[in-house]
């Protein structure tokens, strides 16, 4: 396989070595020509259309930076643009899925100094360096060994995160973080009601509500376990109701007959006319998807919109600019990342990573998202198909398997190559 050198402001060569020896000297990092990725055959379809293919490194633009993928995460939103049902923005890749991931800088772009001036520097304006551990969002290309973004959408890992839990961080936190206090304008002593409860998103949104000071946070799942899993995760904080067993708009009344101030919604039809009425005078409801249509029934009630002055807003992550995300991933950094830790970390927030893939198995897990089964974030560990070894050699399995030029073998076999 052969090999580019990263552009680096050091004079330092080092003779042609594992990608391991040189990563940990952080003066020049080899990087391949190919890398391995997540495809989907004829660009769209089933979990089973999934495979390990290969395209070529992405190329640094300016103020970019290229980033070897360690470990990232699976969104709702990978499994809609893998049926075809996601609008891409343009800067997204048309090819590999992913918008979040945890990984090491391996190329700053440019070599002038003019180019350094004007790129690989933070939102924060601080300079990145060969090496330095990263946590990204991105407008797709993840599921990969490499990927090239804009400086300003990465964040430096928190130690005290591994890199899976890392990966599980940018989408769902920046979308809650965004939501609850940018869109919605949450402000302490509020009443809160998020929907999806345990849905990655919804899970950081609950803790993000509670951490910065709401009143009651209520929230729904559609399991006893689900319900028993969000008590457990929030140290019995939040009020949580299965909405498939019992009427949750009755649930809240009780608790707080006002009902709530905010709402955090992915649902849309199947609660409207419960949303509508659970809001108080001047309430917000942030709508972030509409799992369940995108149509509202003939009995759908607007006129409380008017009287209460209820204030009903949508928002997509993914569409923003560079400069929004950026801005949006330091504030959270200087605000939140560092009450955030693992789930045995006893730290006042937890990302709860559901399960962990190996790249072998990207079909079983979006089939698990698919059913609804994960409560919290499913994450990809990238490293057991990363290492040197497997690079280098082009007769190692997963390589002579993946390969684009292989013919297409029968579904059930694919889908065990992955
Ligand atoms: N607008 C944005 O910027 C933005 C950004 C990120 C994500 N999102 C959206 O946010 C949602 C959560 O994303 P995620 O990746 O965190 O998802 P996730 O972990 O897959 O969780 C989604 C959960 O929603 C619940 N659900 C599914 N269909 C439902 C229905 N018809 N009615 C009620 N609940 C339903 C299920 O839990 P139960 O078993 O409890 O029903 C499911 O596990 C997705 O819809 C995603 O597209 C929006």
């Amino acid at each position: 396989m052969t090999f580019l050198r990263a552009a680096t402001t050091t004079t330092t060569r080092l003779t042609r070595t594992p990608i391991a020896l040189t990563r940990t000297m952080s003066t020049s990092i080899e990087i391949p020509q190919k890398m391995r990725c997540v495809l989907v055959k004829d660009n769209q379809g089933p979990a089973e259309n999934m495979y390990l293919g290969e395209e070529e490194v992405p190329k640094t633009k300016e103020g970019e930076v290229l980033v070897k993928i360690k470990a990232f995460g699976l969104n709702r939103m990978d499994i809609m643009q893998r049926q075809g049902k996601y609008p891409l923005p343009p800067q997204a890749s048309k090819t590999i899925m992913g918008v979040e991931f945890a990984g090491e800088v391996v190329k700053l772009h440019g070599d002038s100094e003019e180019s350094k001036e004007a790129g690989n520097e933070s939102e924060n304006g601080e300079k990145w360096k060969l090496g330095d551990e990263v946590v990204g969002l991105a407008y797709g290309g993840a599921y990969a060994e490499y990927i090239a973004l804009s400086s300003k959408m990465i964040i430096h890992k928190p130690p005290h995160l591994t890199p899976v839990q890392a990966a599980g961080v940018p989408e769902n936190w920046m979308t809650a973080y965004q939501a609850l206090f940018l869109e919605g304008g949450m402000k302490e002593g509020e009443n809160v009601l998020i929907h999806a409860g345990a849905s990655g998103v919804g899970g950081a949104a609950i803790q993000l509500a509670i951490k910065f000071g709401a009143n009651k946070v209520f929230t729904t799942a559609g399991t006893d376990d689900k319900v028993d899993y969000l008590k457990k995760l929030t140290g019995g904080k939040v009020h949580a109701f299965n909405y498939k067993t019992q009427d949750f708009e009755k649930e809240i009344k009780k608790v707080d007959e006002a009902g709530v101030d905010l709402i955090v919604d992915f649902v849309g039809p199947d609660y409207w006319n419960q949303n509508v009425s659970l809001l108080r005078q001047d309430g917000r409801m942030i709508l972030l998807a509409a799992m369940s249509g995108p149509k509202l029934p003939a009995d759908s009630a607007l006129i409380p919109i008017l009287f209460k002055r209820l204030n009903i807003k949508g928002s997509t992550l993914r569409s923003r600019s560079p400069a929004y995300q950026g801005d949006l991933l330091g504030r959270f950094e200087r605000e939140a990342l560092g009450a955030l830790g693992g789930e045995d970390s006893g730290m006042e927030m937890k990302v709860p990573i559901y399960k962990v893939f190996s790249w072998k198995d990207v079909v079983g897990a979006h089939k698990e998202m698919e059913a609804n089964k994960n409560s919290g974030k499913v994450s990809f560990r990238a490293e057991l198909l990363l290492s040197s070894e497997l690079l280098l050699d082009p007769d190692a399995p997963y390589h002579r398997l993946c390969s684009r030029s292989i013919d297409w073998p029968p579904v059930q076999q694919r889908r065990d190559m992955i």
